[in-house]
């Protein structure tokens, strides 16, 4: 016993000094040490048979013999895993001077480039910009706005009912349950805005508004407006039609002719279609102004004493406008875009280019 344990100590010192790589002391590893079937191991198993005075003899020694071999062996594990990194420094270097890896950069969609430049007049003239719910009820989309049920203005803005009806969210004051729908447009926020506020009031509101519509180049079911609000003491047309100059001049960087003719809306009275010289043709008559030297820009009107009357306000002391920018329709005629269906269809070849 003695013997072939001096005779394996022999062997795997040999092995373990000629093994070449990790993958060949890993080798060794399971001959000389592995727990099933590994030499050392069926060695020492027999340890056990031999006498009391052998085993105090042979045990120390093969004790010994294994520690030493394992301390051999893992040196020799050192050596390869230093050999291994030290090799990986070497051949992985890292040139600091090479440009980094370039990380594609996403834009803004140019309806947020619009809203933001406008958010940015309305501001420097002293309006609060807001937001209002999307899922708005029958309610704040309608009758605070002077559209009973069954008025015939509603068939111009049919839209998407959602099904049921549920409470309105904390704090709105209209009636506890509502019939809830998608809203038509951004003037529900006026009343809203009127009621959290108070007046005197400067607000604008911009945001997405559905519809049910036919598809086509200039009709989509959803789009964005921005609405806006002026509720003082003896404000007047006059006014309108000054804040409506400046935000030309902010949008155009020039300034721009206005006019005003007759239009109808429920929640203004009088009611007004803005229209805007033609900055095609300077007026004189072409194919985008259809030869008539103006171009359609937006609705607005002084504000309906319903409405004032909604938003808690008094329409004795108190008076205001109100406006509906299309702002889809305004992001296409400053980019040219030709298809609304374009701006909500998120291909990256459109959009891309802005
Ligand atoms: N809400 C109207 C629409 O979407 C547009 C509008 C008209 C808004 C007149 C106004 C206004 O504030 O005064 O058709």
């Amino acid at each position: 016993m003695q013997k072939e344990l001096q005779k394996l100590g022999v062997e795997a010192k040999a092995a373990i000094e000629q093994a070449a790589d990790l993958a060949k002391l890993e080798k060794v590893d399971v001959e000389y040490f592995g727990r099933k079937d590994g030499k050392l191991n069926n060695l020492l198993k027999q340890l056990k048979d031999l006498s009391v005075e052998e085993k105090k003899t042979i045990g120390p020694m093969a004790n010994a013999l294994k520690a030493e071999l394992s301390e051999l062996f893992n040196a020799k594990k050192q050596e390869f895993e230093r050999a291994a990194i030290t090799q990986a420094v070497e051949t992985e270097k890292i040139d600091v001077t090479l440009p980094g890896r370039a990380c594609p950069a996403g834009s803004l969609s140019p309806l947020s480039t619009v809203q933001y430049e406008l958010e940015d007049i309305f501001r420097s003239l002293g309006f609060m910009v807001l937001d209002g719910p999307e899922l708005e009820s029958d309610y704040y989309n309608f009758e605070a706005l002077n559209i009973p049920p069954h008025h015939p203005a509603r068939d111009t803005q049919d839209t998407f009912y959602v099904k049921g009806t549920l409470r309105q969210a904390q704090g709105d004051k209209g009636k506890k349950r509502e019939k809830l729908l998608l809203r038509t447009h951004t003037s529900p926020v006026q009343v809203r805005a009127m009621q959290k506020y108070g007046v005197p009031l400067r607000a604008v509101a911009p945001g997405r508004v559905f519809r049910y519509e036919a598809l086509d180049a200039s009709h989509d079911n959803n789009f964005n407006q921005l609405e806006g609000l002026m509720v003082d003491e003896n404000i007047s047309i006059a006014n309108l039609i000054a804040v409506m100059k400046t935000l030309l001049r902010g949008i155009f960087k020039k300034d721009v002719k206005v006019r005003l003719r007759p239009g109808y809306f429920p929640f203004v009275e009088p009611g007004f279609e803005l229209d805007i010289h033609c900055l095609i043709c300077g007026g004189k008559g072409c194919s985008v102004c259809k030869q008539s030297g103006w171009v359609e820009l937006l609705p607005c009107g002084m504000v309906h004493p319903n409405v004032l009357r909604a938003g808690g306000a008094d329409p004795q002391k108190y008076s205001g406008f109100a406006f509906g920018l299309g702002l889809t329709r305004l992001v296409m005629m400053r980019y040219g875009i030709d298809d609304i269906r374009l701006l909500n269809s998120g291909d990256l070849r459109f959009l891309k280019q802005f």
